[in-house]
């Protein structure tokens, strides 16, 4: 499945890329700092938050560990 690796202040994150309307794969718009799904238009903020069309819940957020130079990623 499509994800985004993100390196953060916090440490790396990561978030799956599949809306959660239908599953189409997302993408990124820098245009307008959000993600969006070509399939049925919704959009995600930022955060991946839904803010706009028929996905109801946030892109998911994945689990990310470095260990011995290997990033792992997983359900939270
Ligand atoms: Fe993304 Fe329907 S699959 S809006």
């Amino acid at each position: 499945d499509p994800i985004e690796l993100r390196e953060t202040a916090a440490g790396p994150v990561g978030r799956s890329l599949l809306c959660t309307h239908f599953g189409c794969r997302v993408q990124w718009e820098a245009e307008t700092g959000s993600y969006h799904c070509p399939c049925h238009e919704a959009r995600f903020d930022g955060e991946g938050r839904p803010v706009y069309g028929p996905a109801l819940r946030p892109l998911r957020s994945l689990r990310v560990e470095v260990e011995g130079g290997q990033v792992l990623v997983g359900d939270p």
